[in-house]
C-alpha cells in the first residue's frame, strides 16, 4: 500500500515516518523548501526521541521520501492522509482551517484510482464532511471516501506513542475507507490495540473531548496544590491516594505551572469556540482555559514573591531551568516557561536561562531582550539570586547540589515541577518551595 502524509509537522512527520516502519511505502509532502531538504538529507526537524533512526532507516529502505510536489505522490496513493496545522484564531480560539481546505482542494485535484482521504489533524466538527465537499465539487468524478483518524501521540515519546497506542479511532462510514485503515493499522491490532470505528463526526469529537479531559485534570491537579498549600497537606500523596482509584487513574495528576504546548491551550481553546456557536453552556472547558493562563502570571508571582516582593525582586537575578513546554522536546510553543518569564522581566528581574533542547527556539523568541543563554545548569545559577526550575529534564534531577549551592547567591530554589524531595532540599541547606507541598 502506498501512502502519502501531506504536512511534516509533529504529527505528520511522526506517522509518515512510523507508518514506513509498518513497512508501507510513504511519501511525506511539505511546501516548505527548507523542512523538505533537511528531511531529504536524513535530519529530523523537530526533536524526537529515535525519530532520526528510524528515518534514516527507512529511507535507506528506499520507503519513505520527501518531496514538495503533492500532485504526482498523490496520484498513486491507497491512503491521503491530511496531518497540516489547525492554528487558533487569537480572538476567538476558533481552528483556523484554512490549510487543511487548501490541502483538500491540491489533493482533489490530483486524485486517480480509488483513495480514501483520511484527517489526522485535530480538526473541529464537521470538517470532514467540509472536505469531502470540497473534493467533489473540485473533481466531481474522484473515486474516494473520506475517514477521521485522530492522533494520540504526544511530543517527546511520539514514536513510542504511535507504536504503542492506547487506542486507534477510525471514523467513517464508508465500509471500503474503514477497511484500508483496518489493514494499515494491522501491525497494531496484532498486538491487540483495540479500535474504536464510528462516524466521522464522533472521532473528531473523540479528539478535543480526549484532550480537553486531559487538560481539566491537570487543571484540577493544580488548584488542588494550591489548596494542599493553604492547608498544610501534601498534593504529591493526594495525587497518590486519587490515583489508586482505577475510575481516576494517576496519570495526569502532576501540579505544575500550568500547561502548555501545541494542543492542549488550542484544543481547549477551540472546543470552547465550537460549544459557544452552539449555544452549549462549555464551563468546565472554559474554566480550564481561563485559569490555566492565570497560573503562569501565579507562578511568576510566587517567584517574585519568593525574591522578596516587588520592590526587592527589582534587579536580582532569576536561574531558570527549562524553557520548553515539557521534557524531551525543542518545542516551546506556549509553553508556561514564556509567560512567566515574561512577567519576570516585566518586573526588572534579570534572566539567565538553560535547557537541553531549548535553546534556539528560545533565543529567536527572546531576541529583543537581554537574557543570558547558559551552557549548563551551572552556569545558569552563577551569581543568581534563585534558581528557577519550570521544565521537568531529567538532568535537572541529578544535580550536584554542593556545586549549585557555591554558584547560587543564595540558597534559593523555586521548583515549579516538584521534581526535588522537600526534606533533601533542607538537608542540603537551600530555601525551597514547589508545588502543593
Ligand atoms: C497532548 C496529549 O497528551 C496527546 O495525547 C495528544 O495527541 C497531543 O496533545 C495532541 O493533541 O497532539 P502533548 O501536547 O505532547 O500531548 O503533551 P502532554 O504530555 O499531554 O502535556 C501537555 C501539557 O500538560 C504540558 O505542558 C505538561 O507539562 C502538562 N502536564 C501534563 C502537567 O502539567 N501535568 C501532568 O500531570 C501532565
Amino acid at each position: 500500500m502506498k501512502l502519502v502524509m501531506i504536512g511534516t509537522g509533529y504529527v505528520g512527520l511522526v506517522s509518515g515516518v512510523c507508518f514506513s516502519e509498518f513497512g508501507f511505502h510513504v511519501t511525506c509532502v511539505d511546501k516548505d523548501a527548507n523542512k523538505v531538504n533537511q528531511l531529504q538529507s536524513g535530519q529530523a526537524t523537530i526533536y524526537e526521541p529515535s525519530l532520526n533512526r528510524l528515518m534514516q532507516q527507512n529511507m535507506q529502505a528506499g520507503r519513505l521520501i520527501f518531496t514538495q510536489d503533492t500532485s504526482s505522490a498523490v496520484r498513486d496513493a491507497d491512503a491521503v492522509f491530511l496531518a497540516v496545522g489547525t492554528p487558533p484564531n487569537p480572538q476567538t480560539g476558533e481552528a483556523d482551517l484554512q490549510y487543511i481546505f487548501a490541502a483538500a482542494r491540491e489533493v482533489a485535484e490530483s486524485l486517480k484510482g480509488y483513495t480514501v482521504i483520511v484527517t489526522k489533524s485535530t480538526v473541529p466538527i464537521g470538517t470532514g464532511k467540509q472536505i469531502q465537499e470540497i473534493i467533489q465539487r473540485i473533481n466531481p468524478d474522484a473515486d474516494f471516501d473520506i475517514a477521521s483518524n485522530p492522533e494520540f501521540l504526544r511530543e517527546g515519546s511520539a514514536v513510542e506513542d504511535f507504536m504503542k497506542p492506547d487506542r486507534i479511532v477510525i471514523g467513517t462510514t464508508s465500509e471500503r475507507a474503514e477497511q484500508t485503515l483496518q489493514k494499515l493499522y494491522r501491525p497494531l491490532t496484532l498486538e491487540k490495540v483495540p479500535i474504536v470505528s464510528t462516524d466521522i463526526e464522533t472521532a473528531e469529537m473523540s479528539k478535543y473531548a480526549a484532550n480537553s479531559f486531559l487538560a481539566t485534570k491537570v487543571a484540577f491537579i493544580n488548584e488542588i496544590a494550591d489548596l494542599c498549600e493553604k492547608t498544610g497537606a501534601n498534593v504529591s500523596t493526594v495525587a497518590k491516594a486519587m490515583g489508586l482509584d482505577p475510575r481516576i487513574g494517576d496519570k495526569f495528576l502532576n501540579p505544575g505551572p500550568g500547561i502548555g504546548g501545541s494542543c492542549f491551550p488550542k484544543d481547549t481553546k477551540a472546543l470552547a469556540s465550537i460549544a459557544r456557536s452552539h449555544s452549549v453552556d462549555f464551563r468546565i472547558v472554559e474554566s480550564v482555559i481561563e485559569a490555566n493562563d492565570e497560573r503562569k502570571h501565579a507562578m511568576a508571582k510566587r517567584i517574585i514573591s519568593n525574591l522578596g516582593g516587588e520592590e526587592a525582586a527589582k534587579n536580582k537575578t532569576a536561574a531558570v531551568l527549562g524553557i520548553t513546554f515539557k521534557q524531551n522536546t525543542d518545542d516551546i510553543r506556549e509553553s508556561p516557561a514564556l509567560a512567566i518569564i515574561d512577567d519576570l522581566l516585566r518586573a526588572g528581574i534579570e534572566i539567565r536561562i538553560y535547557d537541553p533542547q531549548g535553546m534556539s527556539a528560545g533565543r529567536s523568541r527572546y531576541q529583543h531582550h537581554s537574557i543570558n543563554w547558559c551552557k549548563d545548569s551551572y552556569d545558569c545559577a552563577n551569581g543568581a539570586d534563585a534558581l528557577v526550575v519550570i521544565t521537568e529534564w531529567n538532568e535537572f534531577r541529578h544535580l550536584d547540589f554542593d556545586r549549585i549551592k557555591k554558584s547560587l547567591k543564595k540558597p534559593l530554589i523555586i521548583d515549579l515541577r516538584n521534581i526535588y524531595d522537600p526534606r533533601e532540599m533542607a538537608k542540603l541547606g537551600f530555601e525551597y518551595s514547589s508545588v502543593g507541598r
